[in-house]
């Protein structure tokens, strides 16, 4: 970052729109005020699988308010384009409203739109929908699975068969939902073949793409604007259904459309982590060297898009071993398409991979930790490639320590206090330093404030402050004379909001927009005879608190303020963009130990989480505070993993039986103990300019099997099956 001191990066900023948040000022999708604006309900199929044979409009028709009722019976043909820069799985998306088929439980099968909300909401239950059903296939077990994916080195199967000591551990993992606060929204309004859509979305540029390909229009007909995301953990992703919907009822009623996803909709309208399950087979010497693993993954995905994620490379590079083998099969079923959720892939397979060596420890009496550390990699086993930097000896080593790890009796079940079973458990945990092409726009004014604009979102780490905080230590500006704007496809493009990868991404391309308004203005300014610095070398002046001067002679300088005045410009301004090297020269991830105490009711089977601990290696920390709301929040979000999350599947007919917050469980206030994290200190410099190697999923990653170890030390038990529930440790 040149010469700029660093004074707000590294400092624990309170977020710079939690004002507005707490006043309820700060607009989510459903929340813009858009003259005019009807409302549109969802009519989701009650079937699993089949095809409609009827649909009965005339009771809803007749509904006071009731302006259209939209199918595949009346709506038009959507041209659906390709979209070959999106991520969207392999396969045909969900074409709305465009055939008879029912391809899941819940698909939407008919629109009504209405004047008011209530109106649409009854009128949608008066619309009869006639089925010629046949049942659906939802269940992981029951179904063949595709062609799988494959990687190898040396001869596991050989290896394995001759090892000293063998596991073979099969894991089964819930299906999960993101289960955001915020419900996914879209107001959409037409003004003649120009689009408008305010939408909660994770990734501006995406859903502008997918809803001008569905349309069959340019990109730039379309404009997204998405200020404020209240919460997403993935499901924002990609353009669902209901987005489209909501632009295909506004073109058809010539009003503009307000359309919100019922709590028991977001479970069959957005994607969800998918159930998986891992077998693994570990072999080991008597001292703990592994020698093999052989991996099954199987996970669900819908029949019409093959979803994937990255689920083997944890089982490639996180452990040193000579020979391993991997089959990843995805199975497909009457379901919708999953997505990611976070620390996607990683989350799931380090849950089955950090259980199995705990299990290894268990069996060799070894010490969990001690066994990681004997079979630390000196380099990528996966790629060959050195690593960039990891860190994992050391949040083992200060993680131990900060914990109390070893004041643990090793022997499972021994520890008592009162009726609770006393365990603690350790995991791993890792997630890939992602980056991708991003720009921003960057502006200082004469006033001596700043303006910044990139089309990223705030899903809830931050990025408005932590943007801002870049921003002002690049400009020599205090944070509050700095404005980050985000959330409107108007503004430079961005990478999806999510892999962890927006501060790497977006935040190297705000420091280098930023940078060069700086230079800018330090060039204006060395050649204005007028200035104080004219004639000084440019590489000598920095900038604080919005005064440009010479470093070793502060006294000669001026402000932003008066060098733009006298130079009569309103402003500088500059485009910055960030485009990662083409290949990796190093494997880049981001690690973390995770640590817990658990108690079970030895009785009744309940488990409670009193104390947790993660320390991360994550690159440099720009914000520690949103760092700690990112590693807490990741913590929570992994206990629940461990403990309750799992959306139940009525594999007879399809449904999501617990399609609601009262029996889809989530960890509440009570559920959750005092957490702690820590940051290694340090950065790294191959990442990205700012030298972060992203946070938000790596603090995922690794909580649940730290969890379930930690039971299974307490019990004496263990159990595989995702999540522990009291009825299966009773
Ligand atoms: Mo995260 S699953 O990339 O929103």
């Amino acid at each position: 970052m040149s010469l700029q001191p660093r004074r707000a990066v590294g400092t624990p900023a309170s977020r710079v729109d939690g004002r507005r948040k707490v006043t309820g000022r700060a607009t989510y999708a459903a929340e813009h005020v858009v003259d005019g604006a009807v409302h549109a309900v969802v009519v989701d199929a009650g079937v699993g699988a089949g095809r409609i044979t009827a649909i009965d409009t005339r009771a809803a028709l007749a509904h006071p308010g009731v302006l259209a009722v939209i199918s595949h019976l009346n709506a038009p043909r959507l041209a659906y384009r390709d979209v070959p820069a999106s991520i969207d799985p392999e396969g045909t998306r969900l074409r709305v409203f465009q055939d008879d088929r029912v391809r899941f439980f819940g698909q939407p099968v008919a629109v009504v739109v209405a004047s008011t909300l209530e109106s649409a909401q009854h009128a949608a239950r008066l619309v009869e929908v006639g089925y010629d059903a046949r049942p659906p296939v939802t269940d992981l077990g029951s179904a063949p699975a595709g062609e799988p994916g494959t990687y190898a080195r040396g001869d596991a199967d050989a290896a394995f068969d001759g090892a000293a000591v063998k596991l073979d551990l099969t894991y089964d993992l819930a299906r999960n939902h993101h289960n955001p606060m915020e419900p996914h929204a879209t107001i959409a309004r037409w003004a003649g073949d120009t689009l408008t859509i305010w939408d909660k979305t994770q990734w501006i540029g995406g859903t502008q793409r997918e809803i001008a390909a569905v349309f069959g229009i340019p990109d730039t007909a379309v404009r997204v604007i998405s200020p404020f995301v209240g919460g997403g953990f993935g499901s924002g992703l990609r353009g669902w259904p209901h987005v489209t919907i909501a632009a295909l009822a506004a073109r058809q009623t010539g009003r503009p459309v307000k359309l919100v996803l019922s709590r028991r909709q977001l479970y069959f309208g957005t994607g969800f982590r998918p159930r998986y399950r891992y077998r693994l087979r570990v072999g080991a010497d008597r001292r703990g060297r592994l020698s093999a693993m052989i991996h099954d993954i199987d996970h669900e995905t819908s029949s019409y898009e093959n979803f994937v994620e990255a689920a083997m490379l944890p089982g490639q590079m996180l452990y040193s071993m000579p020979n391993v083998r991997q089959a990843y099969r995805t199975v497909p079923l009457d379901v919708n398409t999953p997505i990611w959720m976070r620390g996607p892939g990683y989350a799931s397979a380090a849950f089955a991979l950090e259980c199995a060596i705990d299990e290894l420890a268990q069996t060799l009496r070894l010490d969990p930790i001690e066994l990681r550390q004997r079979n630390e990699p000196a380099n990528d086993e996966s790629t060959g490639q050195p690593f960039s930097t990891r860190r994992l000896r050391e949040c083992y080593t200060v993680g131990a320590r900060e914990f109390g790890w070893h004041h643990r009796n090793p022997a499972p079940g021994t520890t008592r206090d009162g009726d609770w079973l006393i365990g603690t458990g350790m995991a791993t945990a890792l997630y890939d330093t992602a980056r991708a092409t991003a720009q921003a726009y960057a502006r200082i004014d004469a006033n001596g404030r700043a303006l910044v604009q990139s089309a990223t979102s705030d899903m809830g780490p931050g990025t408005y402050t932590s943007m801002t905080q870049v921003a002002a230590d690049a400009l020599g500006l205090a944070m509050a004379e700095v404005e980050f704007q985000l959330g409107d496809s108007l503004m430079p493009p961005t990478p999806p909001h999510g892999a962890s990868m927006t501060m790497a991404s977006v935040g190297s391309a705000v420091l280098a927009g930023c940078d060069k308004v700086r230079e800018q203005a330090v060039t204006l300014a060395v050649h204005d005879p007028r200035s104080p610095l004219h004639g000084a070398d440019p590489r000598d002046v920095v900038v604080r608190n919005g005064r440009l001067a010479v470093k070793n002679d502060p006294r000669r300088g001026e402000t932003y303020r008066q060098l733009l005045t006298r130079n009569n410009r309103p402003h500088l301004e500059a485009l910055g963009a960030f485009t990662p090297a083409e290949e990796h020269r190093a494997s880049m991830y981001a690690y973390g130990a995770v640590f817990a105490e658990v108690a079970v009711d030895a009785r009744l089977g309940l488990v409670r989480v009193r104390r947790m601990l993660g320390v991360y290696d994550a690159g440099r920390i720009v914000s520690p505070k949103l760092a700690d709301s990112q590693a807490l929040g990741g913590m929570v979000g992994g206990i629940g993993q461990a403990l309750l999350e799992h959306t139940v599947t009525d594999h007879r007919d399809g449904r999501v039986v617990n399609a609601n917050l009262a029996d889809y469980l989530v960890p509440v206030n009570a559920d959750i103990p005092d957490l702690r994290a820590i940051y290694l200190d340090g950065d790294d410099p191959q990442a990205n300019p700012i030298g972060v190697k992203g946070l938000g999923e790596v603090v995922l990653v690794g909580v649940a099997p730290a969890v379930a170890n930690a039971v299974s030390h307490a019990t004496g038990r263990r159990i595989r099956s995702f999540p522990i529930t009291a009825e299966a440790l009773l």
